[in-house]
């Protein structure tokens, strides 16, 4: 039987929730402990099916782990020339294997990478760096071959400010010969813990954080230990589905310094949050329209727009969402039209036109941040909402209906499966 999360919604989310250890930043950072053969300490690494799938390809190149004390312990002694496994596919941050196994072996070998159907997401940025830094690339229909006798550094502008692109280039340059240039970096707060990582196991990364990063490549990177930056896309989920349930919400171990426009948005829609230290109390009496535009950081967070588009249906009047990242993440709208969600638009922009009452019915997961879309919208609506394809928001959200249950949402998992597809 597939599984299908149940929710009945209505009711008003009261108590205190941990954010997790950030999917997006332990995913690079773990694809980085191959860049060294001593041993990694990682705290607050998150559960999910998308960590556990990218240790699996880890394992395959030589990494041995285990837990202790609820810390994940790396070590990849011996590195294996070997190509991926299959499930390379299945995530798109499989493509990150490629800087650090480049340094470490000179080859990557593997499935083109795959993940959330949300546009087009090529991954010439990080071919084209990879050239740039000596390397030699093949790709077939459906694999990338990448060889290099040595990397060297090299000043690569960046089209765009992808992530991933940047975390690669940065894992490729800590052992390339010589200094690489990134221009047009991307800024995010994970490509900060990145190299906060790289730094702590002896790397000369520069300017992370901002557009302009430097790193000057050296011998060889030893063991270290790092705590994985909260989850800030977490984060404004759950303040999302406090606030839809028009709750009190109290999230502890919230990032810090990681606002960029997330807050200013938040307080227009009618959401307070109070903040001490890393603690917020999420509170709201009344639902207001915004526009939102989403872009590269300090932007607003593309994978946060599914997550507000219930809460703007809910207030009186229009609001916009504009998504300038990807090229179709609104492939949840139609899902949430099954609720009474009405909005107009493409690709890139869409109207939501509120005050909307939201009603339960069946609806499919689109991807991890679409699935929590409609988690959000089923704890606001009357009813029941059943969701089939729950397991791609597993892939992103640790025990989410478990926790959710934990502060008052009536919602429960029914049926298993094993389908990592998303
Ligand atoms: N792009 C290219 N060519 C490239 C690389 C990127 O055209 O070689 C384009 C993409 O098509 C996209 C834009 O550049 O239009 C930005 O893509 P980026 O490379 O920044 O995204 P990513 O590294 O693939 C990460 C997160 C995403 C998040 C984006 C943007 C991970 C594993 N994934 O993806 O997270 O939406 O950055 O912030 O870090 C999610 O968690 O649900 C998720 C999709």
């Amino acid at each position: 039987m597939c599984p299908v999360l149940r929710i009945v919604g209505g009711q008003p989310l009261e108590g205190e929730l941990q954010v997790n250890g950030s999917k997006n930043a332990a995913l690079p950072i773990i694809a980085a402990t191959l860049l060294t053969d001593g041993e990694v300490r990682l705290k607050n690494v998150p559960d999910l099916v998308d960590v556990r799938v990218m240790l699996s390809l880890c394992r395959v190149s030589g990494m041995e782990f285990g837990y202790r004390g609820g810390d994940l312990i790396v070590r990849t002694g011996q590195i294996r020339e070997c190509p991926t496994r299959p499930e390379a596919g299945s995530i798109r941050a499989s493509i990150l294997l490629a800087g650090p196994l480049l340094a470490r072996c000179g080859h990557f070998q593997a499935p083109l990478p795959g993940g959330c159907s949300i546009g087009d997401r090529g991954i010439d940025f990080h071919i084209q760096a990879l050239r740039m830094m000596g390397a030699q690339v093949a790709i077939g229909s459906d694999m990338i071959r990448v060889r290099t006798g040595g990397l060297h550094g090299a000043q690569v502008e960046l089209p765009f400010p992808s992530v991933g692109a940047t975390e690669n280039i940065m894992m490729a340059a800590t052992l390339a010969e010589g200094r690489t240039r990134i221009l047009n970096a991307a800024r995010e707060p994970e490509i900060v813990d990145l190299a906060t990582f790289l730094n702590r196991m002896g790397a000369a990364v520069e300017g992370a954080g901002t557009s302009h990063i430097q790193i000057k490549g050296v011998e060889e990177l030893k063991g270290a230990g790092h705590e994985v930056m909260p989850d800030r896309i977490e984060m404004g989920t759950l303040m999302a589905a406090g606030a839809i349930t028009r709750g009190r919400l109290t999230l502890k171990r919230c990032p810090l310094n990681t606002d960029g426009e997330f807050f200013d948005k938040m307080a227009e829609m009618g959401i307070e949050l109070s903040r001490r230290g890393s603690e917020i109390a999420v509170a709201c009496e009344e639902h207001r329209p915004a526009d939102i535009r989403t872009g590269p950081y300090p932007g607003f967070a593309t994978d946060l727009q599914p997550i507000m588009a219930p809460l703007l249906s809910l207030a009186d009047g229009e609001s916009t969402i504009v998504e300038g990242v990807f090229d179709n993440r609104f492939n949840y709208v139609s899902e949430l039209r099954k609720m009474g969600f009405r909005a107009e638009g493409d690709g890139r922009r869409q109207t939501i036109r509120g005050p909307t009452r939201l009603q339960g019915c069946n609806v499919v997961a689109p991807d991890i941040r679409g699935g929590a879309s409609l988690i959000v919208a089923a704890l606001g609506a009357e009813g029941v909402t059943n969701m089939a394809s729950c397991q791609k928001v597993f892939r992103g959200y640790e025990r989410i209906d478990q926790r959710l249950r934990s502060v008052g949402a009536d919602i429960e998992l029914m049926g298993e499966d094993d389908d990592l597809e998303g």
